[in-house]
C-alpha cells in the first residue's frame, strides 16, 4: 500500500494535468517536491510513486532527484538553514556564521539536530549576493547576517517561533514549503508577500541613471504582467500576424501580371527575383566554412588565425593544440590535467615531430 495520502494522489493528478498528456514527464520536478511535501524528504516510496505515476522508470527519477539539491535524499528538519559560503558573503562573513552555527547546533553540513528541528547546510551562491552575507531558512532570506543574528533565528526556531524573514513571507516548515513549491498556494495568513526590489538590488539601475545610461526602448516602470494577460497579448499578436499576411498575399496576387496564353509558354512567367544580400561579409566567409579536424581554434593559444578566409595550413591546427596542452600543465593534487596524461604526452611529442 502506498505511504502517499489521497490529498498527495489527488494533487499529483492536479500536476500531470497541467502538461500535455505526451509530456507528462515534465511534471517530474514539481511531483518531487509533493512528495518531499508529505514525507520531509524524497524517500526510495517517494521516486517509486513519481515513477509509477509518470510511467517512468525509478532509475529515470533517481536521476533528476539526486542531481538538484533542493530535493533532499534523507530526512530533513522542519527548517533548513542554509549559509552561503560562497565568495562574496564569505568575504563578508558568511564562513564566520556557517562556523558559529555549525559549533552551536552541534551538526556539520547537511546534518539535523538530535530534535529533528534544524538541518544546517553550507550553500553555493544563493544569487543575493547584494545583501551578503545571507542565510536562508526553507528558501526565505535573512540578509546581511552575523554570527549574532543567525544565532537568534536559530534559537527562535527551536523554541517554537517563526521569525520573520528580511523579505517576503513569516517562515513555514520546510513540508509547507515544498506545498508552494509544487506549485500549490498556501492558504495561510500572511503566507505570500510581494513588494518591490531592495535598494541593493537597484543599486546598479540608479548608478546607470546617475550617468544618463539606459537601455533604448527599455521602460523600466513597464508592468509585469500576468500569465493570463501575456497569454492574450500573445494571442492578440498572432491573430494581427496572421492577418497582415493575408492582407500580404492578396496584395501580391493582386499585382501578378495576368497568366500569359499557354501556348506561348511552357513554365512560369514569373521573373526569379534573388534575395537582397545583406549578410556582412564576415558572417558569409563563417557561414561557408567547413571547419574539420585541421582547422585553426580561433581563440586557442598559438593559433594564428589568418586574416581573410583562406585555408589555414594543417599545421596550425597542431601547434595550437601543443601550446594548449603546455599551458594546461597537470593540476597541483598530481592528477592529470587531461583524461589521460600518457595520451597528452604523446600529442606533445607528435607535434613538435611534425615542426
Ligand atoms: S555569494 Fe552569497 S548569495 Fe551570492
Amino acid at each position: 500500500m502506498s505511504v502517499f495520502s489521497e490529498t498527495t494522489r489527488e494533487r499529483a493528478r492536479e500536476i500531470i494535468a497541467r502538461y500535455p498528456a505526451d509530456r507528462s514527464r515534465s511534471a517530474l520536478l514539481p511531483l518531487l517536491h509533493l512528495v518531499q511535501s508529505e514525507e520531509g524528504y524524497v524517500s526510495p516510496a517517494g521516486v517509486e510513486f513519481c515513477a509509477e505515476v509518470l510511467g517512468l522508470n525509478k532509475a529515470q527519477v533517481g536521476a533528476v532527484a539526486t542531481f538538484y539539491t533542493m530535493y533532499k535524499r534523507k530526512p530533513t528538519g522542519d527548517y533548513l538553514v542554509s549559509v552561503c559560503t560562497n565568495t562574496m558573503c564569505n568575504v563578508l562573513g558568511g564562513q564566520e556564521v556557517y562556523d558559529t552555527l555549525a559549533e552551536h547546533l552541534g551538526v556539520g553540513h547537511d546534518e539535523t539536530t538530535a530534535d529533528g528541528k534544524i538541518t544546517l547546510e553550507h550553500a553555493e551562491c544563493l544569487a543575493a549576493c547584494d545583501y551578503g552575507p545571507v542565510m536562508t531558512v526553507n528558501y526565505d532570506f535573512f540578509d546581511g547576517v552575523d554570527p549574532q543574528a543567525a544565532l537568534g533565528v536559530v534559537e527562535e526556531l527551536r523554541s517554537g517561533g517563526r521569525p520573520m524573514p528580511t523579505r517576503g513571507a513569516r517562515l513555514c516548515t520546510l513540508r509547507e514549503m515544498a506545498v508552494q513549491l509544487a506549485g500549490f498556494a498556501d492558504e495561510r495568513e500572511g503566507a505570500v508577500a510581494d513588494g518591490g526590489p531592495g535598494e541593493p538590488s537597484l543599486r546598479g539601475l540608479r548608478l546607470a541613471e546617475q550617468h544618463g545610461i539606459s537601455v533604448p526602448g527599455f521602460d523600466p516602470r513597464t508592468p509585469i504582467r500576468s500569465k493570463a494577460e501575456a497569454d492574450k497579448a500573445a494571442a492578440e499578436a498572432k491573430a494581427k500576424a496572421e492577418a497582415a499576411k493575408v492582407e500580404q498575399t492578396k496584395a501580391e496576387a493582386a499585382a501578378k501580371p495576368a497568366p500569359a496564353p499557354a501556348a506561348a509558354t511552357s513554365g512560369s512567367t514569373t521573373r526569379d527575383v534573388k534575395a537582397p544580400d545583406d549578410k556582412s561579409p564576415e558572417v558569409r566567409a563563417a557561414e561557408t566554412r567547413q571547419p574539420d579536424a585541421s582547422t585553426a581554434v580561433p581563440d586557442a593559444p598559438g593559433t594564428k588565425v589568418p586574416a581573410d578566409s583562406t585555408t589555414p595550413a594543417p599545421r596550425d591546427a597542431r601547434e595550437a593544440e601543443a601550446a594548449g596542452a603546455a599551458a594546461n600543465p597537470p593540476a597541483g593534487d598530481g592528477k592529470p590535467a587531461g583524461d589521460a596524461a600518457g595520451a597528452q604526452e604523446r600529442s606533445l611529442k607528435e607535434a613538435e615531430a611534425q615542426k
